[in-house]
């Protein structure tokens, strides 16, 4: 098609680091080699028009965008927000193809909006940077979407390799490579589960997460060092959660550059502990494929991975090994009335 831009950005799995950049904390996100591709052409008046090969046909028309409750709020969203912060746009058909699977937990929805700020930022010649990128999606989650998202997803998205984890601090969004040791490698595996009401399960999380951090007089959970005292449940646990899963990204980090893959290995294991009793974010589903991935001798942890309640599980194995994966993924369609698929390796 003459003038077509084109642009894409991947999905991700979090290794470790869950529900804590909402409180400031650390995380440890890896690009996915599935990325979602969109192509641009610009329009000569003011409508959008969108078609997404896995979600139908939508639009509407720039100046007007309003939530509709529906998969176009991403796209309204990133044009609202560019528009109100004074970037000039103007109409556009844009066609979406994504290999990102949807409602893995797998950022699916950070991938469709970093690829779609990126087409356009091409095509209207938008001076922004990737990080700016990374918060114009985020804002338009919250202000459109509905979803008071963190800044992980946008952020690795817009600034992740594929295949090496990406070390952010989320108080200050710096970002640092911290690559796996060359006999490492994850497996990703979809439970076939997706939580039906993740955004209002997400939304009352984080608002937990702030009221902690009130009552213990902190501006968020980042500033808490030691697993706090003296809150009400479930206060206690979320922000024990909390706590100690920013403790053990830095553990993580460590093992990592030591080359230690017990070590990451038993720090996803606690992980997956603390999310499922503290944070209830886990599923019968999850802690099922969790408790089959562990079981094999060759993984040496597994968790949960992204929001939770639904989704996807991260585990670590030798480099090379493609058996484990679908081992797992066999004992738990036997297991469960759910249909799995492996993600990684690819
Ligand atoms: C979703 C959000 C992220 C993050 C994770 C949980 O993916 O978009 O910001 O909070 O959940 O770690």
């Amino acid at each position: 098609m003459t003038g077509a831009v084109l642009a894409s950005a991947p999905g991700r799995v979090n290794l470790i680091g869950e529900h804590t950049d909402y409180s400031g904390g650390f995380v440890l996100p890896v690009a996915l080699p599935h990325r979602t591709h969109v192509e641009l052409v610009r329009r000569a008046d003011r409508l959008v028009r969108v078609r997404s090969e896995a979600l139908g046909v939508a639009g509407y028309t720039l100046g007007e965008e309003r939530p509709v409750g529906g998969w176009i709020d991403a796209v309204q969203g990133c044009t609202a927000v560019l528009r109100g912060s004074g970037h000039d746009l103007g109409g556009f058909d844009l066609s979406v193809r994504s290999r990102v699977p949807i409602g893995a937990g797998l950022a699916s929805s950070a991938a469709l909006a970093i690829a779609l700020l990126r087409v356009l930022r091409s095509a209207f010649s938008l001076p922004l940077g990737d990080v700016e990128l990374a918060l114009v999606a985020q804002r338009a989650d919250h202000e459109f979407v509905g979803v008071r998202s963190g800044i992980m997803d946008q952020l690795v998205a817009s600034l992740g390799r594929e295949g090496v984890p990406l070390f952010i601090d989320t108080d200050d969004l710096r970002v640092e490579a911290v690559p796996l040791p060359a006999g490492a490698e994850l497996v990703v595996i979809h439970s076939g589960t997706t939580h039906h009401n993740a955004s209002g399960a997400y939304n009352t999380r984080r608002a937990e997460c702030e009221e902690a951090a009130r009552l213990l007089g902190v501006g968020n959970l980042r500033a808490v060092m030691r697993p706090p005292s003296g809150l009400p449940a479930p206060l206690d646990r979320r922000a024990r959660h909390v706590v100690s899963e920013n403790a053990r990204v830095l553990e993580t980090v460590a093992a990592l550059r030591a080359g230690d893959l017990e070590q990451v290995g038993a720090q996803l294991d606690a992980s997956h502990a603390s999310l499922r009793d503290d944070y209830e974010v886990s599923s019968a589903a999850l802690d099922l494929l969790v408790e089959i991935a562990t079981a094999q001798p060759e993984i040496t942890g597994a968790r949960l991975t992204g929001a939770g309640l639904g989704g996807s599980i991260v585990a670590l194995a030798p480099a090379g090994d493609r058996g484990a994966a679908a081992r797992i993924a066999a004992a738990y369609a036997t297991r469960s009335a759910n249909v799995p698929s492996v993600v990684l390796p690819a």
